[in-house]
């Protein structure tokens, strides 16, 4: 049986829909069991009812934590994965699923992150820093708002003349790319987290893994992103 996997997201689902036709063409490495939105108008719920993957909207009331973990326990979840999704994670919930729920995050943390870092945010102040990079970080969820233990991160490069939509497109692509791979070394266990929040495996899974890790590429690779991030063609 391939791991199973909850989904969160609260808006359009992107990060969701190339999770899925990652592990549909991958069906061992994990099924993506369930999809969940604190919106009730969110695309991912949409494209979930479309795909007959099972859905349904978080009650984020008083009983939000036990509503929760009673929807993961009964779709026999073993990797929770946040993608887009807005709220914090209720500390039962990171408490029971600790080691097993991770997230993806368009900027390189711990930069650029926490509370009110989201969408168009995080690419608006990346460039009122003038930061010539930022990337992808994928990361284990614990109580704190983008700071758990770090999986996988990927640079890429600020132009000068980026507007944060067009930031957003060149980071989100690099998200789907990314995205999938981690999530597969992490529900394969290839990564884990230790309780002291060491991670083990994640350079190696990255190396092996299509290359996600700088020091991977070739020089020849390296020298033309390196050449490109300084605005040569
Ligand atoms: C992505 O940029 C992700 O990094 C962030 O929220 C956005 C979600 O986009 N956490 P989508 O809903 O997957 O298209």
């Amino acid at each position: 049986m391939p791991p199973r996997l909850a989904v969160l997201a609260s808006g359009r689902g992107s990060n969701l829909r190339a999770l899925f036709e990652y592990f549909r063409a991958r069906p061992r490495s994990a099924k993506i069991a369930l999809v969940l939105s604190d919106r009730p108008d969110a695309g991912a719920l949409t494209f979930a009812q479309e795909h007959d993957i099972r859905a349904g909207v978080l009650d984020m009331g008083t009983g939000h934590s036990v509503g929760l973990t009673m929807m993961l326990e009964d779709a026999e979840i073993d990797l929770v994965v946040l993608a887009g999704y807005l709220k914090l994670v209720p500390s039962g919930v990171v408490r029971a699923y600790r080691g097993r729920i991770i997230n993806v995050h368009p900027a390189l943390l711990p930069a650029f992150g926490g509370r009110g870092m989201y969408g168009e945010h995080v690419h608006k102040a990346v460039l009122a820093a003038g930061a010539r990079v930022t990337g992808v970080t994928v990361h284990f969820v614990d109580e704190r708002y983008d700071r758990g233990p770090i999986v996988a991160q990927w640079p890429v490069p600020v132009f000068g003349d980026d507007t944060p939509q067009t930031l957003a497109a060149r980071v989100l692509r690099v998200e789907h790319l990314l995205y999938p791979r981690a999530v597969e070394a992490v529900a394969t266990r290839r990564v884990t987290v230790d309780r002291d929040g060491h991670v083990h495996g994640g350079a190696r899974a990255s190396l092996g893994h299509a290359a996600f890790a700088l020091a991977s590429r070739d020089d020849e690779e390296l020298a033309r992103d390196l050449a490109e991030s300084l605005g040569h063609t």
